[in-house]
């Protein structure tokens, strides 16, 4: 992976619409936005179905390499259609899928494509990963009694002096936008720079220089059980939130 994988929590929220760290997959009003070249059929329910069309077609997560099967010569020569019409040709002939298609979208075998199973993905994530039952949770439904004394007191300097919220705002603690806060990536990186090992991040989505090394604020629920908290104590450990970043404001107050 060249970066850290993305949590999956609560992405069946209407409101979290900006997919992967550079936001590449997005709902906009009307209809979302996708890689560029990447011509995705209608149907799609959501942006994280439209994401749910993309792990299959990469050589680094389910395609594979080519020469190892079709699939992954389909993807490595840009074919993505075909990627997908293959996969769905898999799924025909397996019974047991036939019939939950069938039950789930009232269609026969010749008529499933991998749009139905990208869309059944995205239902199983948004049900399976909705985590709103939390302690943090009932108290913002009106429970006061509901947190600890300590995470309250952690909830205060999260929404208020250490000036988390200033990104990581609201219930699901972020902001939707892309800032650079000079966090050093887990994983070898996206190919740019000039030593290849860099990922610069939004700059690859808009083109824009402006927007090197900028990621999207993660939401941070259950980040205590994603294993992704370690890097950020390690950051605050080391005394300093790195290069100074884009943007008055941006690194500094990082952890
Ligand atoms: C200027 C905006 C900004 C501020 C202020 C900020 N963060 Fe972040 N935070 C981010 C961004 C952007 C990332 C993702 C960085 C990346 O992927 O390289 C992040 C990542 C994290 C992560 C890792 C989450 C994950 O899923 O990998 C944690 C934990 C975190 N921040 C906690 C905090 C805390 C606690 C504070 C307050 C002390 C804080 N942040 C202040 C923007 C901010």
């Amino acid at each position: 992976m060249p970066r850290n994988s993305p949590a999956l929590f609560n992405l069946g929220a209407t409101r979290l619409t900006r997919l992967f760290h550079d936001g590449r997959v997005a709902g906009v009003p009307g209809g979302f936005l996708f890689p560029a070249g990447s011509e995705l059929p209608d149907g799609l329910d959501s942006a994280l179905a439209g994401q749910a069309m993309f792990p299959v077609t990469s050589p680094t997560e389910m395609a594979g390499q080519p020469p190892e099967n079709e699939v992954a010569e389909a993807a490595a020569a840009g074919d993505l259609t075909e990627a997908w019409a293959l996969l769905a040709d898999r799924l025909r002939v397996l019974p047991d899928y036939v019939s939950l298609f069938g039950e789930a979208y009232g269609i026969g075998p010749d008529e499933i494509t991998f749009v139905h199973a990208a869309n059944a993905i995205a239902a199983h994530e948004a049900a399976a990963f909705r985590s709103d039952d939390s302690p943090f949770d009932r108290y913002l439904s009106g429970d006061a009694a509901a947190m600890s004394t300590a995470a309250m007191r952690g909830m205060r300097l999260f929404y208020g002096g250490a000036g988390c919220a200033v990104c990581h705002a609201g219930p699901f603690q972020t902001d939707h936008d892309f800032h650079a806060i000079a966090m050093p990536q887990i994983g070898p990186g996206k190919g740019d720079g000039p030593s290849g090992r860099d990922d610069f991040g939004r700059e690859r989505v808009t083109g824009l220089a402006e927007d090197r090394f900028k990621f999207r604020t993660p939401s941070l629920r259950n980040v205590a059980l994603t294993a992704r908290l370690r890097p950020c104590r390690q950051l605050h450990d080391a005394g300093g939130s790195g290069p100074a970043s884009s943007r008055p404001g941006d690194g500094p107050r990082h952890l």
